[in-house]
C-alpha cells in the first residue's frame, strides 16, 4: 500500500489570461488531497473527499477519464489497484481539486508500483490526468499541486509547455476563501472565453495588456510584502475577470461583502461563473470578512498559503 498527498491551490492574479501565454501568480493551500493506492483483484476506485454537494458527481465521467490517462500514461493500464481518495480539501471549483488529486494519485502509483518517477515527471503525468477534466488546461494546477510554494507560471504557447518560477513573498498572506457553492465547468467557460476572443479581439487584447501590467506590479508587490498594493491588484484583476464576463452574481456578492467589510482586495479565483472568491485579509478584518460572508449564507474558510507540494506520507 501507497499513500500521496497533494495540496489544493488558488490563483491569486492570471486564471483564463495564463491560457493565452500570460502570467499568473499561484500558491498551493494547506488543505490537502490523500490518495491511497493498493494492489488488488480488480480496479476500484473510493471517492471520499469532502465536497462542495454535487461536485464529485458532476465530476465523475471527467475523473474516469482522467484516471485512465494517468494509467495509461505511467504505463500501468493492464494493472489492479485500488485507489481511495480521502485529506482534508473540500473538492470544490476554483481551489484546484482535480490538479490535487491527479498529483496525489500519480505520487501513491508511482510509489506502490516502484517507477521512480521523479517531482518533474510525476507534474507531468498529473498534468495528463487534468486533461481529462479540463480539455487541454494551461497546467498551472497541477504545478501547483505538484511544487507547492508560490509560483509564476506561464504556457508556452509554442511547446505547449508550462514554465514554474518559483516566488518569495516577503509578506504573510491571510487568504478568506468564500465559497459559491456552485460547481462550474473549466472546459465550457475557457471555450466561452475563446469565443469572446475571436468575435472582438480588439477588446480582448487590450484586456490582456492591462492584465500584463497588472502581474508584473504584483510579482514586485509580492516580493515587497506590499500588501495594500497587492490586494488593489486583486481588484483590478476582479474587474478584468468581470469583463471577460467569468463572473457571476453570487461571485459578485462575495467580492463586495468582502470589499465593504475591510478586506484589502477580493477577486474570483479559478475558472469563474461559481467555485471560488479569495479576499486577502489582516488579523484585525479576518473574523469580520469570514462572518460577513457566513451571514450572508455562504461558507467561508480562512487558509494560510505557500504550502508543501506534494509528497509521499508514510
Ligand atoms: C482553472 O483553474 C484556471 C483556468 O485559467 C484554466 C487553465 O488555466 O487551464 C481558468
Amino acid at each position: 500500500m501507497a499513500k500521496a498527498s497533494a495540496p489544493g491551490k488558488l490563483i491569486l492574479f492570471g486564471e483564463h489570461f495564463v491560457v493565452y501565454g500570460l502570467p499568473a501568480i499561484a500558491t498551493a493551500i494547506e488543505a490537502r488531497t490523500v490518495a491511497e493506492v493498493k494492489r488488488a483483484g480488480k480496479f476500484s476506485l473510493q471517492d471520499n473527499r469532502p465536497e462542495t454537494p454535487g461536485y464529485r458527481n458532476a465530476k465523475r465521467d471527467q475523473q474516469s477519464d482522467s484516471i485512465q490517462r494517468i494509467l495509461r500514461v505511467m504505463r500501468l493500464e493492464g494493472e489492479k489497484a485500488s485507489i481511495e481518495l480521502g485529506g482534508n480539501l473540500i473538492a470544490a471549483s476554483g481551489v484546484g481539486a482535480s490538479g490535487a488529486s491527479c498529483a496525489a494519485i500519480a505520487a501513491a502509483l508511482n510509489e506502490e508500483f516502484t517507477l521512480g518517477k521523479g517531482i518533474d515527471e510525476i507534474n507531468d503525468v498529473a498534468y495528463e490526468g487534468e486533461k481529462g477534466y479540463h480539455g487541454v488546461p494551461s497546467g498551472i494546477d497541477n504545478c501547483c499541486s505538484s511544487y507547492g510554494g508560490f509560483i509564476l507560471f506561464r504556457k508556452d504557447l509554442k511547446t505547449g509547455k508550462g514554465i514554474v518560477r518559483q516566488l518569495h513573498s516577503k509578506a504573510v498572506l491571510s487568504i478568506i476563501i468564500g465559497n459559491t457553492g456552485i460547481t462550474s465547468n473549466t472546459t465550457k467557460v475557457v471555450e466561452d472565453v475563446k469565443r469572446e476572443k475571436q468575435r472582438d479581439p480588439d477588446r480582448f487584447r487590450k484586456m490582456l495588456d492591462d492584465y500584463s501590467m497588472i502581474v508584473e506590479e504584483a510579482e514586485t508587490a509580492l516580493a515587497k510584502g506590499e500588501l495594500k498594493k497587492i490586494g488593489l491588484l486583486m481588484n483590478r484583476n476582479h474587474l478584468l475577470l468581470e469583463e471577460m464576463d467569468v463572473s457571476c452574481p453570487e461571485l459578485e456578492e462575495l467580492v463586495d461583502i468582502a470589499s465593504r467589510s475591510g478586506a484589502l482586495g477580493a477577486k474570483l479565483t479559478g475558472t469563474g461563473r461559481g467555485g471560488l472568491m479569495i479576499a486577502l485579509v489582516t488579523d484585525e478584518t479576518k473574523g469580520r470578512v469570514a462572518s460577513a460572508i457566513e451571514k450572508a449564507g455562504f461558507r467561508s474558510e480562512i487558509t494560510r498559503i505557500g504550502a508543501e507540494g506534494v509528497r509521499v506520507e508514510r
